[in-house]
């Protein structure tokens, strides 16, 4: 069994493979119904617990669906209904839950909460984001960019806007998978030090997005971030908006991601957003994918 906790620490062939299973498992569903089993069903008589202490949308449903497909059945527990968030340790509902469940999937704040699940459950646990990654995400829109315009290796990738998460596993995705990864956003929201090496700075965004292959955003307040930082980031951000003037300095076929929720004609106007170089509802859906194919590798099947 393997955990999936993060994109830098999984080995280059296994993400490759993952990719490569989730795309596979895609095409093998054709067009069936939704609730429709998949031909294989490696999740079988296996229960999933998916922990959520932020609120989701497409991490909960993407998960849910993906276990029913192959085959298991799930539990969606809320952090604030569990003694986990009410004082228990992380430690001791890891090994409760171990002897429950054959996976766990956690949505939490800190990261060190993720770690310690991973560290004291013997069964995997999969990270559904935590206020520094959120890998699941990425492995996701890797498989969209590969399915829309081919391999992402060698490729212009620009993020616009705030440093935060989902920018944190692209930038790991940039050293594991080869594609150039440009940040453009204003200094006080730069990403964390850690990512150093990972990616370069460009201030001026009709500068960044020049040969850009994918521009990328997401919103400018995290469900982390302290509401009161709202307007001040919207002061800071607003030059960085993806409209479509922003668009048209980018390659004449680069894709337009954001991994949703919007807050639309902030971080990106409509325009973009349903616009023809948007591929936000492949990425949704390829949640759902690429999700099935990271269970699988955690089990081993
Ligand atoms: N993109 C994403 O993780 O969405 P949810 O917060 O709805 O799960
Ligand atoms: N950066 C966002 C992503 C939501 C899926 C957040 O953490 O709230």
């Amino acid at each position: 069994m393997k955990h999936f906790l993060d994109i830098h620490t999984t080995p280059q062939d296994e993400l490759r493979g993952i990719i490569d299973d989730g795309i596979a498992m895609k095409n093998a569903r054709n067009g069936r119904p939704k609730g429709a089993l998949d031909d294989d069903l490696p999740l079988k008589d296996h229960m999933v617990a998916l922990i959520f202490e932020k609120p989701s949308t497409r991490t909960r449903i993407s998960f849910d669906v993906g276990v029913r497909q192959m085959g298991g059945q799930t539990m969606v527990l809320s952090g604030t209904d569990m003694q986990l968030g009410h004082g228990e340790t992380i430690a001791d509902t890891a090994r409760v839950l171990s002897r429950y469940v054959d996976l766990i999937m956690i949505r939490t704040f800190e990261e060190q909460t993720l770690l310690d699940m991973a560290e004291y459950a013997s069964v995997p646990v999969i990270n559904g984001l935590t206020n520094r990654t959120h890998p699941c995400q990425i492995m996701a829109d890797i498989m969209t960019f590969e399915e829309h315009n081919g391999p992402i290796k060698g490729k212009k990738v620009v993020w616009s806007g705030d440093g935060n998460n989902v920018f944190a596993s692209f930038a790991h995705a940039a050293k594991q998978f080869d594609f150039e990864l440009v940040f453009t956003g204003p200094p006080p929201l730069d990403p964390e030090p850690a990512l150093q090496g990972l990616y370069t700075i460009e201030r001026d965004p009709n500068a960044a997005v020049a040969g850009a292959d994918l521009v990328v955003t997401d919103t400018w307040v995290s469900m982390h971030d302290p509401q009161s930082a709202r307007e001040r980031r919207h002061n800071q951000l607003r030059g960085y908006q993806v409209n479509e003037a922003l668009m048209a300095k980018a390659k004449d076929d680069a894709l337009f991601m954001h991994c949703l929720p919007a807050h639309r004609e902030d971080e990106a106007t409509s325009a973009v957003m349903d616009g023809p170089r948007s591929v936000i509802f492949d990425e949704a859906e390829n949640r759902l994918h690429a999700q099935k194919a990271i269970m699988r590798h955690c089990l081993g099947r």
